[in-house]
């Protein structure tokens, strides 16, 4: 069934012009991109983005990260989209990614890792809310 994720090209990728590239790799594999846009954001608003993470020992320099430049935040579409697009990016660490995957092919680091995908529907319907209003995505 179709579904929706959300999906973010990071600060890195664009810093290294890998956004065009990234996008091919996603339409090939079958994704309708349905919202896009080129942002930058705050710390407080990455911080806000990942809430989940507030805890964890890396979060002030991922939210610094974040912030550091423009990103593209996007809205995906296809069938059993949350669970390709994991497997598209590869693992969190790119040294642990399979070949082929996106983060295999442009990640430099755990934390500049060139893409963010939602892990489930809760968070994927919480992240584009924080993204896109419903009008951009009619
Ligand atoms: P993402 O999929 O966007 O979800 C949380 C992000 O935190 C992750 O990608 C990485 O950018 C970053 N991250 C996860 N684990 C670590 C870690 N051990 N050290 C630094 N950054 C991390």
């Amino acid at each position: 069934m179709s579904q929706r994720t959300f999906s973010i090209i990071k600060p890195d990728a664009v810093r290294k012009g890998y956004t065009a590239a990234i996008l091919a790799e996603l339409e090939k594999a079958g994704f309708k991109i349905v919202a896009i846009k080129r942002i930058s954001i705050s710390n407080a608003q990455a911080e806000g983005f990942y809430h989940v993470h507030s805890a964890r020992p890396f979060f002030g320099s991922l939210t610094q990260f974040m912030s550091s430049g423009p990103i593209f935040p996007m809205v995906l579409e296809k069938d059993n989209a949350i669970a390709d697009l994991r497997k598209l990016m590869g693992a969190t660490n790119p040294a642990n990614a399979e070949e082929g995957t996106i983060r295999k092919k442009f990640a430099g680091s755990i934390e500049e890792n060139a893409i963010h995908g939602s892990d489930a529907e809760d968070t994927a319907a919480f992240e584009i809310g924080y993204f896109f209003a419903g009008l951009e995505l009619a």
